[in-house]
């Protein structure tokens, strides 16, 4: 344990393995308050991020009474490449306890792991919008909540009537690999590859053991899956579930909600496919969806898409750990020749001027740490290794802003309207903009 990293008094740090499981599963019903029983969570298989949970305990005591856990991201999902991330998950502090800097002290525990372990970002998906800023994380990507009505029209999509779609119980051992494999497949394509959807092993399972508990269903059925095949082989599937339709009876007939969790496919023809039964369901008269990301494809083939009742949520937090190597990781969608300085509070190696240079869609990227005129000739002397510009930084930015540009969803140039970063002139500030903006939407198809 990371001993510069310290408490409030009567606190200490303890790494958690699953012997602390039953202590976890108290604190979370605490912090996240659920209808589940600490029985029937406990049956539900630990996710593997738990493998890297960090927990408080009293010194009183040794009650647990905060954790922390993050995914171990290896090929996270950037611009036009893949990168090592943490994906922090499992942030919870026992009401009795918060408000005494339990938070503040796992954040700089966290952010200073990701630093041993060599990952360049922590990601999160934040239960309230305020809470991470102050540490430096970026509102980098949205989500929508559909709600569509039972038929809402499609554009005709090629291909689509040629994707055989079958409609099943959803069965862990027999689905796993299947999903999982379709879920890779429409990940990994490439520069075409969605920034910021992080891949999945057994997440989905987990939670569709939770979601099979009656408690936490709310009303509805089990979770059922839609897979669409062509020529025998799996190219999307639809993980949803139906309200129980005699207590959704309205005065004008069925009027249950397909609840619809996840839809994945790896081409507009499937996702056609199953978007079509899934507005079709009998007995069936809304169709709720989330998180979609912004420019899901059923966007683009919605005939009416304000009927869609979107609602935009802020979705993923992103915060750079280790700004050349996260810089040079991504890729950018125009030439890029840019002094960036860079404000960073908490992690201070982040902070001074960074000089980016790359190629439009290319991984050649190349970044320095430089210090301008006036800096070199107060610094004289000294054995700084950075090297020289000539010209003083384009934009000055906090730590913060740079996250919410980095996965592309995100314009600098907007961020500077709102006062937010400083430009050395407009253009400098468009082209920086345009490099940093990517042309698929960042978002994630699950919440972590
Ligand atoms: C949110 C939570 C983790 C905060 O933990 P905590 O130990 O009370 O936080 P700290 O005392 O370390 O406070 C850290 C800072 O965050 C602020 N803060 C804490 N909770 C906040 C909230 N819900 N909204 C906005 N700001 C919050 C504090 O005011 C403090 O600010 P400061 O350092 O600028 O003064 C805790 O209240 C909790 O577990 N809530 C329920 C579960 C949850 O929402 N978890 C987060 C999942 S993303």
């Amino acid at each position: 344990m990371d001993t510069t990293i310290t408490l409030p008094e009567g606190y200490s740090f303890v790494d958690l393995d699953d012997g602390a499981k039953s202590d976890m599963v108290e604190l979370l019903r605490w912090s996240f308050p659920t209808a589940l029983s600490h029985e029937g969570m406990l049956a539900v298989p630990m996710a593997p991020e738990a493998e890297r949970s960090v927990g408080v305990r009293t010194c009183e005591d040794g009650r647990l009474v905060a954790m922390h856990a993050s995914h171990p991201w290896e090929r996270f999902p950037l611009p036009g490449a893949t990168g090592q991330a943490a994906g922090l998950t499992e942030v919870a502090v026992h009401p009795e306890h918060r408000r005494r800097g339990l938070l503040n002290a796992m954040m700089r525990l966290h952010l200073s792991r990701c630093v041993k372990r060599g990952e360049v970002l922590s990601i999160l998906t934040a239960t309230e919008p305020t809470i991470y800023g102050r540490y430096g994380y970026g509102h980098a990507a949205d989500s929508l909540a559909l709600k569509l009505s039972r038929g809402a029209g499609l554009r005709s999509i090629e291909g689509s009537e040629a994707v055989k779609v079958r409609v099943l119980q959803l069965d862990r051992a027999r689905h796993t690999s299947v999903i999982n494999a379709v879920h890779q497949a429409a990940g990994a394509q490439g520069l075409l590859a969605r920034p910021g959807w992080a891949g999945r092993t057994t997440e989905v399972l987990q939670a569709a053991e939770l979601y099979e508990h009656h408690p936490l269903r709310g009303g509805r059925e089990e979770l059922r899956l839609m897979l669409a095949e062509r020529d025998g082989e799996a190219v999307g599937y639809a993980l949803f579930q139906r309200n129980a339709v005699w207590e959704n009876w309205g005065d004008g007939g069925p009027a249950s909600t397909v609840t619809v969790k996840e839809c994945v496919a790896i081409d507009g023809a499937a996702a056609h496919a199953l978007w079509s039964r899934l507005l079709d369901l009998d007995l069936t008269s809304k169709i709720e969806a989330w998180p979609v990301p912004v420019d899901d494809p059923l966007i683009g083939m919605l005939l009416n898409v304000t009927a869609a009742l979107a609602l935009c949520e802020e979705f993923l937090w992103v915060r750079l750990v280790d700004v050349p190597a996260a810089l040079a990781a991504r890729q950018y969608s125009s030439d890029i020749d840019v002094i960036l300085e860079i404000r960073d509070a908490l992690l201070p190696a982040n902070q001074g001027q960074w000089r980016v240079r790359a190629r439009a869609f290319s991984a050649e990227v190349s970044v320095e740490a430089v210090k301008s005129v006036e800096v070199s000739s107060a610094d004289a002397g000294t054995n700084d290794a950075r090297s020289t510009s000539e010209r003083p930084a384009d934009l000055s930015l906090d730590i913060r802003e740079l996250g919410a540009a980095y996965l592309g969803g995100t314009s600098l140039a907007a961020l500077a309207k709102a006062g937010l970063v400083q430009a050395r002139s407009d253009e400098a500030l468009l082209r920086t903009a345009a490099a940093f903006l990517w042309p698929i939407a960042p978002g994630c198809t699950w919440l972590f």
